[in-house]
């Protein structure tokens, strides 16, 4: 990855969109990881958190399976962020702590409404990236991540979610949607994140 590059994008834009940061190799295993033929792993997403958190399917509709630091993919997966991470509180001293991530799958049908990924009553997700792992993606399977500037009116990138893409944009800065997908969609989202509320 080129941390010097997404660190003054970051800076400038508060977002980039990387064509194919990660080798191949990888991203075919996450590929390969990103199934929920084993029931034990994938659940439904749930919106909010604590006593409000809930699982709403108009509101989202994939199911979702943390990265398993156990498991040698997510851990080659989990080095490369550690790097960026490293990167970027050198560059930008941005004072990342940790990162938390998720494999998503939506179905047909599935979308994400427009919504910020930090947490109400919580400021510490600083760094939003999705990873999108979708060979052969056509216009028509819809799925496209929709980001907003921060008043959520004016539309400042369309993502499509085809395979190597990852996009890594401020938490606070942009709500974003998920377009309903039309064929099976799948990712990793993650946030990069400071300790404490
Ligand atoms: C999320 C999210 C975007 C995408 O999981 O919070 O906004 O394109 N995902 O999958
Ligand atoms: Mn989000």
């Amino acid at each position: 990855m080129d941390i010097a590059k997404i660190a003054t994008e970051l800076e400038h834009t508060g977002y980039i969109v990387l064509a194919r940061p990660l080798v191949d190799k990888l991203l075919a295993e996450l590929f390969t990881r990103c199934h929920d033929d084993d029931p034990i792993r994938f659940h439904a997403a749930q919106v909010g958190r604590g006593a409000a958190k809930q699982q709403i399917d108009s509101i989202r509709g994939d199911v979702i399976d943390w990265l398993d630091a156990r498991n040698s993919t997510d851990q080659a997966y989990l080095a490369c962020m550690e790097e960026l991470r490293l990167g970027l509180n050198a560059a930008l001293f941005l004072g990342l702590f940790d990162f938390e991530s998720h494999y998503a799958i939506y179905g047909s049908g599935d979308g994400y409404a427009k919504h910020s990924d930090v947490l109400q009553g919580k400021k510490n997700r600083i760094l939003s990236t999705v990873l999108y792992l979708n060979e052969d993606w056509h216009a028509c399977d819809g799925g496209e991540l929709v980001v907003f500037e921060a008043t959520g009116k004016t539309i400042v990138a369309t993502v499509n979610p085809t395979f190597g893409t990852m996009i890594i944009f401020l938490s606070e800065s942009f709500p974003h949607e998920v377009l309903t997908s039309h064929a099976t969609r799948r990712s990793i989202a993650g946030w990069f994140r400071v300790s404490g509320s």
